[in-house]
């Protein structure tokens, strides 16, 4: 399977590296897959990417690569404001795709492309790569073993501090003319798509933004206004009725890539959080009670490198993992889908319900009123 990969920056090297990889992580594949070709804005770039990765050509066009007939899939890593016209072309010229999150800029255009996509029967995924890391994957399992009962509420953040610096320059994702949104979209998004993964459809948003520093430099150096949130919060109901709250920071002094989970049920409840990756956290009511409190209590459960087969044979079980491993579990589970048929999940219309929360969370910041998702 050939690859385009279109956009070389952080997460257009991350997929390289997943794509790469992927034989150490996944024992005798079935199917070959390479990067072909790269795209990004510059041609130096692009060529330094495609002589240092050795993939075969550089482009700065990406009509040339999603028309050539020798591509099989295109792999959208650019800022979010190319990825509707992008996603139409790949559409039309029949290539699966892999698509950075989020996947459109408006609920409109994600419905419609999950829609094209369907009808043109290409297999098409959005990487919301954190459902991919073993701990999501386990709680995903206990979940639906029905072990947490009705789930009643859940508490979830994204944190992180790349906007505490008033002198840091803005970049693309501070600017909403690029990202399309802030930081709902570009952390909230994986948050919103965990708890609609893990407790269900939503149902209504409460959601509040906040911008901390309103001037900054912008990203040609100059004085600029900030036009995008840098903190946003949501209160969100699910529709069977569980209640909880989504947090997505970039002001947040002292975190990293401070992702946190908590589902709490009417049987038990789950923690997770992405600083801790080897580790999920359950407290089962199920456990031997006394009055000393018996076995009670949250069980460390031993996630580490644990992948269900054929994905766990490298590095081992028992080798402590991280965020890399669930982009590579994430490009497996796209590529399988391609070379197999099956249904891709997280799909384009997981990435069009999460798109549509997404908007209505902004909508109730300028309604100040709760907003119902409605689709
Ligand atoms: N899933 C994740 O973990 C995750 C993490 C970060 C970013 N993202 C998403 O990945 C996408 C890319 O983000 P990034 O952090 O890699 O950005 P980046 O700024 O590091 O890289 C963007 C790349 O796109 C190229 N580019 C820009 N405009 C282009 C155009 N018109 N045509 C072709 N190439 C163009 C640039 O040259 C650069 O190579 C975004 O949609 C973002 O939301 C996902």
């Amino acid at each position: 399977m050939n690859i385009g990969l279109l956009g070389f920056g952080n997460m257009g090297k991350t997929h390289s590296y997943a794509v790469t990889n992927l034989n150490y992580f996944y024992k005798d594949l079935p199917f070959k897959a390479k990067i072909t070709a790269v795209c990004t804005s510059h041609i130096e770039t692009s060529k330094k990417a495609a002589d240092t990765f050795g993939f075969d050509y550089a482009s700065v066009n990406e009509d040339e690569i999603i028309n050539n007939p020798d591509i099989d899939i295109i792999d959208i890593c650019t800022p979010n404001i190319y990825h509707y016209q992008t996603l139409k072309k790949a559409i039309a010229a029949g290539k699966h795709i892999y698509c950075e999150k989020p996947l459109c800029v408006t609920a409109d255009e994600a419905f419609e492309i999950a829609d094209m996509a369907k009808k043109a029967g290409v297999t098409a995924q959005i990487v919301f790569n954190t459902r991919f890391l073993a701990p999501i994957m386990r709680a995903k399992q206990i979940i639906d073993e029905g072990r947490l009962g009705r789930i009643l509420s859940f508490r979830t953040a994204y944190l992180h501090s790349s906007c505490t610096d008033p002198d840091k320059n803005a970049g693309w994702k501070q600017n909403r003319d690029i990202c399309g949104g802030g930081v709902l979209f570009d952390l909230g998004s994986h948050v919103i798509d965990l708890v609609y993964y893990l407790c269900g459809n939503f149902k209504a948003v409460s959601g509040k933004s906040k911008i901390a520093y309103d001037v900054r430099r912008g990203m040609n150096g100059e004085q600029w206004n900030t036009n995008a949130d840098e903190a946003f919060y949501i209160c969100a109901e699910l529709e069977n009725g569980a209640v909880g709250t989504i947090e997505a920071s970039k002001i947040a002094v002292g975190t990293n890539d401070d992702f946190t989970i908590e589902i709490y049920g009417e049987k038990g409840a789950l923690k997770f959080d992405l600083m801790e990756p080897n580790w999920l956290y359950f407290y089962d009511t199920a456990a031997y009670n006394n009055e000393m409190g018996g076995d009670r209590g949250f069980t460390k459960i031993e996630c580490v490198g644990r992948y269900p087969s054929p994905g766990g044979a490298f590095p081992g079980a028992k080798a402590p993992t991280g965020w890399l491993r669930g982009h590579v579990g994430s490009m497996y589970a796209f590529l399988n889908c391609v070379y197999t048929g099956e249904k891709t999940t997280p799909s384009f219309d997981d990435a069009a319900h999460v798109q549509l929360v997404m908007e209505k969370a902004y909508e109730s910041d300028k309604s100040k009123k709760w907003e119902y998702i409605g689709k």
